[in-house]
This record gives C-alpha cells, structure tokens and sequence, in this order.
C-alpha cells in the first residue's frame, strides 16, 4: 500500500538516493573527502536507479536490458577514455543529461499523456532547456576535441535570430501548456531548443569556453529537475535540482577567473574569427635555453614558482614536476604552485593531476594572492601553460583575452617556459611571453624535458 504515511520499498530507495545526492555533494566540497563524497554520491545514483525500477509499470525486463546496454557503454568510456579526453567526455555526459531530460519533456507533451496544464508546461521547459544542454554540449565537446574551430562563430542578426528562437519556442510551449497535447508542440520545441544550443555555443570564443562549459552543466541539472516535476519524481527533482544549482554556483566562479560578466560571455561574441587569427610565430625573437642552462638557473635559485597548464596534462608531466619541486626544495629553493583557475580543459585539471601525483596542498597558492609578490620570485618555470600567462590578457585591449586575470609570470626575475614549439593555447592566440628579454624557452615534451632537468640534480 502507498499512501502519505506508508512508504514503499521504492520511496525509502529514492529517499536515500537523495540523502547520498546531498552528503555526497557537501563531501565533495573539502579536498580530503572529495573521492567519498563521489563514492556515496554514486551509490544514491544506484539507488535511484533501483527505486525507479521498482517503482515501473512497464516492461521491467525492456528497462533493465536498455540501462545494461547503457552501463556498458559508460564502462567502457570511462575505462577507455585518456585523461586529457576527460573535458570532452564531460562534454558529452552533460548533453546526454540534457537528452534525457528533452526525451521525457517529449514524451509528456505526446497525446495520451497526462492532461495537467502544470505538467505539460514542465515538460516543455524541460524540452527547451535539455535542447539547448544536448546541441550546446555537442558543440563544445566538438570544440574541446578540435573536430572544429574554437573562435567565436558569430554572423549578422544572429543575436536576434535566436531571439526569434527563444520566442518561437515559449509560444509553443504556451500553446502546449493552455491547449491539449499533441506531437507538434513537441516537435517545434525541440527544434527550436536544439538551434538556441547550437547558435548560442559556437558564438563563444575558446578562451570562454570554461564559463559555457559550466553552464551547459548547469542547465543539464535545471533540465532534469524540470522533467522530474513533470513525471513527479521526487528524486529526479532533488538531483536536478543540486546539479543546475552547483553548476550555477561553478558558473560563477568561472565568470569571475574570467574576469567576464555572464551576458558579456553570451552575448559578447568575444574571440571573433578575425581578432583570434594570428601567425603560429610571434613577432619578436625567443630565447631558447638548454636543459643545462634550465638546470644552473633553477639551482641558483632561492624561490620558484611552478605555473602548470594543459601541455603539463597531455605530457603526463605531473610526477616529473612532483619530483623536481622535492628537489629544489631539498637544495634550500622555496617552492610554490600557482593554478589559475580555467588552467587545462575543466575545472580543477591542475588541482586533480597535482594531488595524484602527491604535491602538497600547502605548496599551492591563489592567483591574486601570488601575483602580488610575484616579482620577488627568481624562476617562474611554465609547463605546458600559455593562455594564463599571456600578458596580452592584461595589457592588450584588441586581444580576445583582455580582462581575464592571467599569472603574472613576465615579472617574475626570470621565467622558463616548457613546450614543444610555438603552438597556440585554446584560444589560438600568440603569447607576447615567449619574446620578452627575461622569458627563456625550453623546447620539448613536458615530461622528458622535467625528467632531464631531474637527472641533472641527482647527477
Ligand atoms: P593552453 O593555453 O591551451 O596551452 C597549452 C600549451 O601546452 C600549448 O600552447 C602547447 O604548446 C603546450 N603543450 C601541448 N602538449 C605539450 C607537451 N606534451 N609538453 C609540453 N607542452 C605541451 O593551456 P592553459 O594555459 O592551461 O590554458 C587553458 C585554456 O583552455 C584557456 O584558454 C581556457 O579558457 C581554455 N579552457 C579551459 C577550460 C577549463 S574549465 N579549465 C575549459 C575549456 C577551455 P606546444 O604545442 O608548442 O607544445
């Protein structure tokens, strides 16, 4: 029996799948419980899985074979996907979040469903908002794996032809929600959801994807909260409802390392094609310096300031660097990490390859708080960085990047910056860096030129 003070072995699942979605989440907050809080939180997702199961009227064995399949698939991408694929991987959850969402928002609006004005107009938003999650999320995920172009696409009218869009889609969703259901309603919101994600992501330049990236998540989270309030899903809702609002709260901390309001993100169209295009070599000359000439100056030096970036996560370079900051703290050297906060390709890149390699969280410094003395720092050593360390971020108003806060390391005594070549950052911009006088570069792998500079300390 189910009633209000009866609960089902399905209500006491889902009941504490939502208790694990919120312990979880508050454990994932502190550094040191993060990994239980992911632990419990999967566990409630287990839950909720099996209180929905229990809790179906249809074909058990149909659902059952369906979330197999689904499993599998998810196991297999986990277990096969390289840690620098881990952003586009994320990408691509968060659309299939959205998906989900826009399935059951469709399937609320068909005829036959239920007739609730309340519910049909719950499944339309859930419609339009998981639209836009899944088309913007396959944009940036086709953005984060290079298959296209990271400038900003904008064209004339663009701005209102997605208002039009948007317009578009609340009149269908009014006339769903005041009429009875029926399969156009549905069909008009998708397509009008699925173009406002698209033309709403390709429009942001790469050096903002961090902020859209974060919003996409946000609006998977909104979406799925929708949907449960259309279908009735307690659990739904409260896991929705945590994943839009954390996202929300993590949009703005992206805007804010941005240095970007969030309209200024959407609608801005910063990182256009035309200011993004620039030669692969800087004016000026480089200053290439030898693995020995790197490490007589790291020697010498009394304090030094490690600045990683994505090149650090595709060289696998994490555990060189662990190694070489025990060294130069062992000659006497006062060491630092800086992360700037959209260094790599998510949030927290650098903070999660740091930790596994075992660098002490003491070592790590906030960006603002380091800027300041960063010009009583002898060697500021960057490895596979180039966007946050990029002056024109601070001192050229025609870059793409202006206005973001970067890592001052151009007035640091001396800097060594560690990448293969000249190659861009994510936002495809040159780096004024690599020719000032004091910058000298070490060309090469991230790993195996950290690893030699090792071997020259332990010789
Ligand atoms: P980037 O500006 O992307 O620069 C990475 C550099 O690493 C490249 O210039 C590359 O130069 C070098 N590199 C690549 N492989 C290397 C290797 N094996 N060894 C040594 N160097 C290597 O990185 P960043 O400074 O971390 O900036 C992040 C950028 O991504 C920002 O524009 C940010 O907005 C964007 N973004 C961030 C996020 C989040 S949430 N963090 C999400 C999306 C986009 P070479 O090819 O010359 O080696």
């Amino acid at each position: 029996m189910r009633g209000v003070w009866v609960l089902s072995f399905a209500d006491v699942l889902l009941l504490l799948a939502c208790a694990a979605f919120i312990m979880g989440l508050k454990q994932m907050g502190r550094k040191q419980s993060a990994k239980r809080g992911n632990r419990i939180s999967s566990l409630g997702m287990m839950a909720a899985v099996a209180g929905a199961l229990f809790q179906a009227e249809t074909n058990l064995i149909l659902i059952v074979s369906i979330a197999a399949a689904g499993t599998a698939v998810g196991v297999a991408l986990a277990i096969r996907v390289r840690m620098t694929s881990m952003p586009e991987l994320v990408a691509i959850f968060n659309g299939l979040g959205g998906l989900a969402s826009l399935s059951v928002g469709f399937i609320g609006l068909l005829p036959g469903s239920d007739p609730n004005s309340v519910a049909h107009a719950m499944s339309a938003a859930s419609i339009v908002i998981g639209g836009i999650a899944f088309s913007g999320s396959l944009v940036a995920y086709a953005k984060l794996a290079g298959h296209i172009g990271v400038a900003s696409v904008t064209f004339p009218l663009q701005l209102t032809f997605n208002f039009a869009m948007l317009v578009v889609a609340v009149a269908a969703g009014a006339w769903a929600t005041l009429g009875d259901a029926a399969a156009v309603h549905a069909i008009v919101l998708v397509a009008a959801s699925l173009i406002l994600g698209v033309l709403g992501v390709v429009r942001i330049g790469g050096g903002d994807m961090p902020v859209v990236i974060a919003l996409l998540n946000s609006y998977s989270g909104v979406a799925a909260a929708l949907a449960g309030t259309a279908i009735e899903s307690p659990a739904l809702i409260v896991a929705g409802t945590l994943v839009g609002a954390s996202g929300f709260m993590l949009t703005r901390v992206m805007c804010k390392a941005m240095n970007r309001s969030l309209s200024n993100v959407l609608f801005g169209g910063f990182g256009a094609a035309s200011a993004s295009s620039g030669s692969q070599q800087p004016t000026g000359n480089v200053t290439p310096v030898s693995v020995e000439d790197a490490y007589l100056m790291l020697e010498a030096a009394r304090s030094v300031v490690f600045v990683p970036g994505y090149g650090m996560a595709v060289a696998k370079a994490q555990h060189a660097v662990h190694e070489l900051s025990q060294l130069l703290i062992a000659n006497g050297c006062d060491v630092r990490f800086v992360i700037h906060p959209v260094a790599g390709r998510m949030p927290g890149h650098m903070n999660v390859l740091l930790a596994e390699a075992g660098v002490d969280y003491d070592l790590l410094r906030e960006l603002g708080e380091f800027n300041e003395s960063m010009h009583l720092t002898d060697v500021a050593v960057v490895i596979g960085a180039n966007d946050v360390v990029n002056p024109d971020a601070r001192d050229n108003p025609t870059s793409p990047l202006y206005g973001m806060p970067i890592v001052n390391v151009d007035m640091a005594r001396c800097t060594i910056v560690i990448k293969r070549g000249m190659g861009h950052g994510f936002a495809g911009v040159d780096n004024a860096l690599f020719t000032l006088p004091r910058t000298r570069m070490l060309f090469g792998d991230a790993r195996s030129s950290v690893a030699k500079i090792n071997e020259q300390f332990v010789a």
